[in-house]
């Protein structure tokens, strides 16, 4: 079985990238043969006027993937933009899709919705399913492991297959499925959605005296003004992130523990920046010792072998086309 999954370049990875989609991919790659690749064009279609360094941007999302323990021996590890079938198959794909599908989509209804979209609409925009089908189509994928808010992109995607396969009356490509990831979303140390322009995410290379100072400055319990006071954990973010990333038995201590008015927060959030640096040290020290070059060649070599079955996939289209 195969899988296939592509994550956009914007930024360093924090917290809720590892556990929404890095450990779900370091699951997956002990079963399947994956395809996990940088979504180089994919980010484009939001940020081309940005001024993205996106070489250097996907040479450092392969190595915080390869640091966090996704392994390059068992994985392809490969860049969208290297792949120009990709591209070749979103064309003949954006041929035959009907512009309202894509206008129903609600990703783009939500963006169309915001000014700044809404004044740029721009076609690749629009298309961002189109091109995310020939990313998964191409390489026959069986499994495509996403997040709820991309399950319209899979439906298309199908709906797209379903519907060249009655134009050409062939059976050439795989229908995939989506394998959903069902963790809670964890949300950024001050109660909002994790975010880079919010300053509210722990990156994965974090220092532990940084993870110590982003877990401190936490909202709690507002309730909880002394150390006595019978707290709530269920509506405070620190405990979100115990529940993310301290031992079970931990978690169940620290509930009662506040319930009961026994612990103060920071000793809880001591504990809590403790065992969130025993997940961080070594995805920092790892990513910290590996070299651009090496990186450059798993990448190299990841690209190759993916343009090999995505080209031979192109021409068996190409032979039923023209
Ligand atoms: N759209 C995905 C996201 O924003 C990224 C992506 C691009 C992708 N192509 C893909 C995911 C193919 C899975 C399969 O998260
Ligand atoms: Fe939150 Fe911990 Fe304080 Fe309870 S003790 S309110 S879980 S920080």
């Amino acid at each position: 079985m195969r899988v296939v999954s592509g994550m956009r370049p914007t930024g360093k990875l924090h917290l809720g990238h590892y556990i929404g989609v890095i450990k779900n991919w370091l699951e997956l790659q002990k079963k399947y043969d994956c395809f996990y690749f940088v979504a180089d064009w994919h980010a484009l279609s939001t940020k081309y006027d940005e001024g993205l360094d996106l070489k250097e941007l996907s040479i450092e999302l392969v190595k915080e993937w390869i640091a966090c323990g996704i392994d390059p021996e068992k994985s392809t590890l490969f860049v969208q933009s290297s792949v120009k079938e990709h591209a070749e198959l979103y064309l003949i794909f954006n041929m035959i899709t009907p512009v309202s599908w894509l206008e129903r989509n609600p990703t783009y209804k939500d963006a169309m919705q915001q000014p700044e979209y809404k004044k740029k609409n721009n076609a690749g925009f629009l298309t961002y399913p189109v091109l995310q089908t020939a990313d998964i189509v191409i390489y026959d994928a069986d499994l495509v492991p996403i997040g709820e808010d991309q399950k319209p992109h899979l439906e298309l995607a199908r709906e797209i297959v379903r519907h060249f396969h009655f134009i050409y009356k062939t059976e050439i490509f795989k229908e995939p499925k989506e394998l959903l990831t069902e963790v809670a979303r964890l949300p950024g140390l001050d109660g909002r959605k994790m975010s880079k322009s919010f300053n509210n995410a722990i990156y994965l290379d974090s220092t532990d005296e940084e993870i110590w100072q982003k877990v401190r400055a936490a909202k709690t319990d507002p309730a909880r003004i002394k150390k006595t006071d019978p707290g709530h954990p269920e509506v405070c973010i620190v405990f979100d992130y115990h529940k993310a990333f301290s031992p079970a038995e931990e978690v169940k201590e620290i509930e009662e523990a506040c319930k009961a008015g026994s612990i103060g927060c920071v000793e809880c959030k001591k504990r809590c920046a403790a065992n969130i640096s025993k997940i961080i040290t070594p995805i920092r020290e790892k990513k910290n010792s590996l070299k651009n070059d090496e990186i450059l060649d798993i990448i190299n070599k990841s690209n190759k072998k993916a343009k090999e079955i995505a080209s031979k996939k192109m021409e068996e289209v190409n032979k039923i086309i023209f």
